[in-house]
Order: C-alpha cells, then structure tokens, then sequence
C-alpha cells in the first residue's frame, strides 16, 4: 500500500517534540515492513504503546491440520458452520492452511476481542452483513463482497452490525499481501491495464479514538497466542501518517478482463502472498468468439491447489455438482478438475456469467482444518463420475 496518507494531528517533523493539550509528551510509534527497509507508518499515541501489565500464553484452539489423503477434491459446506462450533477466543473455523497461508470462516454476531497478527498480514472477506472494523489506524466500514486488508501488527477488532451480524472468509498470509506487482508502476501507482484504481480503495475514515485503562489485547506470533493486558488502551491515537494501513476493497470495483477465446484465472488476479494468490471472479460476458467455449477446459494445476469460494450467482461450470453460494471447493494439484458434464454444451450461446467468487491457489499442499470434516460433502469427490451418481447437466 505505498501511497500517503495523513490522519487526525502529526508534528511537522517526524520525531520531534509534540506534546498534548495538557503538556504531556505524545508517544511516537513507528510501524515498519521489513525492519526499515520497506512501507512503514508512525502513529502518535496519547499514552505509552509499551506498557504491558500482564501476559499469559493462550491455546488458539484452532491449529489442528491433517493432510489431505487419501488426495481428494473436497467440497466443504460453510453454511453448516455455526458460531458455536468456532474454537478458541478469535472464533475462526480453521479449515484449510498449509505453511503459507490459512483460511478460515467466521461468523460473528457479537464483537471480536482486540487482536493483532503477528504472522503476516490478514484478508478478511465479507460474505454476509456487515459492520465495522475498528483499528489502531481508524475505524472501516465494511459491507458484502469487501475484502479488508490488514496489515501484520496492527491491532483492530471486529464488530457486527447488531442484526445482521458478520460473516468473513479469513485469510491469513506468513508475511504480507500485496498488489500484483505487473499492476504497478515501478513506484507504486496502479497502472492503467490494472482491473482496479486507486479510487477504488477504502482507506480509514475517521480515528477510533479511545481512553481506557487494563485493556486486553490478544497478539498471534507463530508460536502461540499471547493475552496482554495493555495499561492504556492502543486506540489512544491522536494522529498517524506513512504509507503502511490498513484497507478495503469491494469486489464489485474489479473491472473483470476477457478475452475473445477464455482466458486463465491470472486474468482476475487481486492480491498476492508469500506461497499464494488471491483472484476474484466477477460477473462478465463469456467469450466473444462465437466457437468460443465459454467454460474452463478441464486442468491439472501442477504447481498449486485452487480453492475456491463461491460467494454468489450462477456457478455454471459446476453447477449440478451440489456447489452454491456459500461452497468452498479444493481442486489439489495430482487431481485434474474440470467443468460438470455436461456444463460445456449448457453454456453454449450464453451471453455471460453472474458468477461471484473468491480463489486462492496455494503453492505448497493445503491441509485440512478439524472442522472440515464435519461440513464436507462426501458426494463431491466423484461428482464428475457418472458412475458414482454424478449429475449431468440437462441442456
Ligand atoms: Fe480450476
């Protein structure tokens, strides 16, 4: 995120004397990527940002991973999550990870605890409802189709709107999250054949601005998760400026490419992390070719596993498989996936697709969280197969 941005009061120098109304010293905050080599933000905090009162370790609850064997394509059916289900204090069902990256669901009718990851940075995608989250930068709000960057280390919480709660696709990188680079200009700026702008971002709109005292944060480093008591609250922030924040970006602002003849998911690309991608499928017209075919040819990805998360629409390449709104498929590498049978013929002459959804590929092998077994469809392995009472689509 390298453009600049200025909230609230800063000094005109950095590191300089500020004081407060009441003649108390302002405390500097810088927040930096890659020691002080990369974007970084200074943050000006009424009390010390410091001072622990408190630590003891916590167990997640939710770092339980089994590979993925006998190797499957698996179909895991977030609709049957509840809240109560979710493990440890984040209430994240953890359901898919591997070294690189972890995916969980979460559904929140009540706010989350203060936290901050020290991993990497975190993506959370809004599926349903809305809310806001509240972070050391300012408060965001969110709404259906948002993704929500947050940057490693900074501490935020989640709030749910009172009556239509929230529920979030959690991606959690081991480093940071990125713009494609071949989206950027050699300093920063999103280039013209990027499907998205400047413009199109969320930044903080207003501080969140909070005095307390014996405040509980929770912090995750790749060991454990910490309950620190802070002696002052981390939101006591009067002003921020740099290049380091956290922000959104609403799925509905992808401006989708295609092609005469069908182009390969880098074409919807969005983020990129250590050992993933992240790409968004948006409604578009299919190929324009009239012999065109407008669905994905069946493929062995060799390098990663594709997930796939459908958010809404039509799912006209799998559509008979038991996929909807709500559905997260794998596709491992050694498995070649394709379209339903039957798909190709039915999409023939369609004008376009209404598809929404989200896909991560990683690059090393996914494992699979404690909860997925509970919400897998154990149909969906051999849903290509018409001799497992695979479906065809009618044309
Ligand atoms: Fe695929």
């Amino acid at each position: 995120m390298p453009f600049y941005l200025r909230m609230g009061t800063v000094p005109r120098k950095r590191h300089q004397v500020t004081r407060s109304e009441n003649g108390e010293l302002i405390a500097e905050e810088l927040m930096g990527k890659e020691g002080f080599a990369a974007e970084s933000a200074l943050i000006y905090h009424l009390g010390m940002p410091t001072a622990i009162v408190e630590a003891e370790t916590l167990l997640s609850g939710d770092d339980e991973l089994v590979p993925n064997t006998p190797l499957l394509p698996r179909h895991l059916v977030t609709p049957k999550l509840t809240s109560q289900l979710a493990d440890g204090p984040l209430r994240r069902h953890l359901l898919l990870g591997n070294s690189d990256v972890r995916l969980s669901y979460a559904i929140y009718q009540e706010p989350t605890p203060l936290y901050r990851n020290a991993v990497g940075d975190e993506c959370l995608f809004v599926q349903s409802g809305k809310g806001r989250i509240e972070t050391v930068f300012g408060l965001l709000e969110v709404r259906e189709k948002d993704y929500v960057i947050i940057p490693a280390s900074c501490t935020y919480r989640i709030v749910p709107d009172h009556d239509r709660g929230l529920e979030l696709l959690v991606i959690e990188a081991h480093g940071h999250i990125e713009f494609p680079a071949r989206y950027l200009s050699k300093r920063g700026q999103l280039l013209e054949s990027a499907p998205f702008s400047e413009r199109d971002l969320r930044t903080p709109s207003e501080l969140c601005i909070v005095e307390a005292t014996d405040v509980e944060v929770l912090v995750k480093t790749r060991a454990a998760l910490t309950r620190y008591v802070y002696a002052q609250h981390p939101f006591d922030v009067i002003g921020w400026d740099g290049c380091l924040y956290p922000f959104v970006f609403n799925m509905e602002d992808f401006e989708p490419i295609v092609k005469r003849f069908h182009a390969p998911p880098p074409v919807h690309q969005t983020f990129e992390g250590p050992g993933f991608v992240i790409c968004s499928f948006a409604p578009r017209p299919f190929d324009f070719d009239p012999e065109s075919v407008p669905v994905p040819y069946n493929h062995a990805n060799i390098d990663s596993d594709e997930v796939l998360f459908y958010v809404d629409g039509d799912f006209m390449s799998r559509k008979g498989s038991g996929i909807e709104a709500g559905s997260i498929s794998l596709h491992p590498a050694g498995f070649i996936h394709g379209p339903q049978p039957g798909s190709v013929e039915a999409a023939l002459g369609k004008p376009g697709t209404k598809e929404w959804a989200v896909m991560v590929d990683t690059f090393a092998p996914l494992e699979l969280g404690r909860v997925a077994s509970e919400i897998e469809d154990p149909n969906y392995p051999w849903s290509w197969s018409k001799r497992h009472g695979g479906t065809s689509i009618e044309v």
